[in-house]
């Protein structure tokens, strides 16, 4: 498929490329850690761009209805979420809008749950926000699914718990809530008076037969209690357009939001990014189904090749490019399991235990590869692990 073709970004400001030397001390890894893909944006993304252009004035723009638009109808019709056009509004980074909603739904020496491992900046915005982390691990099942527990969750909480930031689905474990899990948690947050920032960026990339359900979908109890944040930034590969949504139902909610969105000066974004966030959810129907298939064909084909090497465990992930390598049973430290990545294997993974202290022993790998990558990572990984078991 010629969308799914290597493609060489070195010479691109890529950050995978720009930061390699700097976090792994060589630049003879191949990159597999940054959460974009190496597959070209769709060519109806790249178009509108270039259509665009043809207008020679770049001046300030606002976000067109239009845009608005087609995102509640990719959203309605992928994830039957109906979302009213006021409930809506730009920001330039999923991130960003989650330290906003930090602030706006909690005060200083508040506490928020964050479920352990998870994206790394879930900790710096709850820390540099000055509220208190509650961390909840997530723990795995005989058959190496994670979930978390509610029961032990009631005893980590206090009067002073006042958020849990959602991941959904999960990066990095690659986890697709269910609806019974997803109606425990959001009962268990409405019982318990928490609100909810529900990051679901990742909600376009899932494997059947699993469903992404939005969280506010469940009651009309949890769209009042919750903030979602979502965009087409992972589901087309434009990240780099820096554009992503926030979705709050309740009238309330929405002003304490908008007033720390205006106290940032988070503004309305780039006229290239509006262009550009139209075009994908309007036309990209069809890319994102042949993306799919590629991604799940990847993920066969790590399975095909583990089977190889029972030392790494692997359960091939519900959603989400990334691959959640299970290398407990090499026996290394995590230190000597990064540098037997770096140097034994040339491969730039993403440490685990930068998701939290239960990624210890992990190493994630991102899959949005063309196959010819994939399988040239998978070869490298393999003789790292046929040197070690020789010697
Ligand atoms: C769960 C999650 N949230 C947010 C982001 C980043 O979003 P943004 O670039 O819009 O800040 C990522 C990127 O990997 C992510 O995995």
């Amino acid at each position: 498929m010629d969308e799914f073709r290597f493609i060489d970004r070195s010479l691109s400001n890529a950050e995978k490329y720009v930061l390699r030397e700097k976090l792994f001390h060589t630049d003879a890894v191949q990159p597999l850690w940054v959460a974009d893909m190496d597959i070209a944006t769709p060519e109806c993304v790249i178009d509108a761009v270039k259509k665009r252009l043809e207008h020679p004035i770049l001046g300030y723009e606002i976000m067109s209805d239009s845009a608005y638009r087609a995102q509640i109808s990719w959203v309605s019709d992928h994830h039957g979420f109906e979302m009213k056009r006021e409930w809506l509004s730009y920001s330039p980074s999923v991130v960003a809008s989650i330290g906003c909603a930090i602030r706006a739904l909690s005060e200083e020496g508040d506490e928020v749950i964050v479920m352990d491992p998870v994206y790394p900046p879930f900790y710096s915005m709850v820390k540099e926000n000055n509220r208190a982390l509650i961390l909840h691990s997530l723990k795995q099942d005989s058959s190496g699914i994670y979930h978390f527990d509610l029961e032990y969750l009631t005893t980590q909480t206090t009067p002073k718990t006042k958020l849990l930031l959602f991941c959904s689905p999960h990066n990095p474990i690659g986890r697709v809530w269910s609806r019974d899990e997803l109606s425990a948690l959001g009962a268990w947050c409405l019982k318990n008076g928490i609100r909810i920032i529900s990051d679901e960026i990742h909600f376009d990339i899932v494997y059947a037969p699993h469903k992404h359900i939005p969280l506010a979908t469940l009651s009309s109890a949890l769209l009042e209690n919750t903030i979602t944040l979502m965009g087409p930034g992972k589901t087309f590969n434009m990240a780099g357009f820096s554009i992503s949504t926030v979705c709050i139902a309740d009238e309330t909610i929405r002003k304490a939001y908008m007033q720390e969105a205006h106290r940032i000066h988070i503004g309305e974004g780039a006229v290239l990014s509006h262009v550009a966030f139209d075009a994908a959810y309007s036309e990209g129907g069809v890319w994102h189904q042949k993306l799919l298939e590629h991604l799940y064909a990847n993920i066969r084909m790590i399975e095909e090749w583990i089977i190889n090497y029972p030392q790494i465990r692997f359960y091939p992930p519900e959603g989400t490019y990334l691959a959640w390598l299970d290398c407990r049973g090499l026996g290394l430290g995590d230190r000597e399991l990064r540098a037997f990545f770096v140097e034994k294997a040339h491969l730039g993974l993403s440490p685990g235990l930068s998701f939290g202290k239960e990624g210890s022993g992990f190493m994630r790998l991102n899959f949005a590869v063309p196959k010819s990558v994939l399988a040239d990572a998978l070869e490298k990984l393999g003789r790292a692990l046929d040197h070690d078991r020789k010697n």
